[in-house]
């Protein structure tokens, strides 16, 4: 199976909460592909953030681009459907926190969205072995989850390297997304090691200068530039 097209999705847990319709839209139009959407209850992580009205909110405010919701909270499965009535394209997990991994995922499946399993820093890809036909998106933290900000946990290069051989081995279309400390200095070896989905808040939402009508232009085109170094 030929890699997909490399995807940049901008973590909205760095944008401006006040203004997000207008922050999506403009990230957007700077050449960002997909949306990415931090979900956190302050259980599973030690954050509390955002859920279905506000997914449901950027629909209605005009956002067509694929929503790419990260569900860190504990259980999923209440959740899920409402994620995918709230107009979610996306929906991944921690297999942490769901007690029936394969239910779950099927979950998702079921009500149209696209599924994925989230591996944080210190957990094993082993699960795989039993559900990879049940995945579209892999997804690596680079970080541990419940913050915007920290520094990319240079083992994760590794990982990603392991993550990447099984998808390849497997012959499935399943994406390869890492989060967590993604920046314009890291970007390209995290693709050679193997991702095709990127996400970044900080680098991008904590960059740019907002007066400046175009203010995601510039280190959206430098994380292109990187991926096509
Ligand atoms: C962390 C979140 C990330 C976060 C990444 O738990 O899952 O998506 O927004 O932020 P940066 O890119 O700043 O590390
Ligand atoms: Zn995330």
């Amino acid at each position: 199976m030929a890699r997909q097209k490399d995807l940049i999705s901008p973590s909205i847990l760095s944008a401006d909460f006040a203004r997000l319709g207008e922050e999506v839209d403009n990230v957007l139009k700077s050449g960002a592909d997909i949306v990415h959407f931090d979900v956190m209850d302050n259980h599973y992580v030690p954050n509390l953030t955002i859920g279905p009205l506000v997914c449901e909110a950027l629909r209605k405010h005009g956002v067509t681009a694929d929503i790419d919701v990260h569900l860190m909270v504990k259980p999923v499965d209440r959740i899920i459907p409402d994620f995918a009535n709230a107009g979610a394209s996306y929906i991944t997990f921690h297999p942490e926190s769901s007690e029936h991994v394969d239910r779950s995922l099927q979950l998702i499946r079921d009500h149209g969205c696209k599924s994925g399993l989230v591996f944080n820093p210190a957990t094993p890809l082993d699960v795989l072995d039993y559900v990879m036909d049940k995945v579209d998106m892999i997804l690596l933290m680079s970080v541990n989850p419940g913050f915007g900000g920290q520094s990319f946990i240079p083992g994760t290069l590794n990982k990603l390297r392991q993550a990447r051989k099984r998808i390849d081995e497997s012959g499935l279309d399943i994406r390869l997304e890492i989060d967590g400390g993604v920046k314009v200095d890291n970007i390209a070896e995290i693709k050679a090691a193997g991702a095709d989905t990127f996400v970044a808040g900080s680098a991008i939402f904590g960059a740019a200068n907002k007066q400046d009508p175009n203010h995601y232009d510039s280190v959206l085109r430098a994380f292109r530039e990187q991926l096509a170094s």
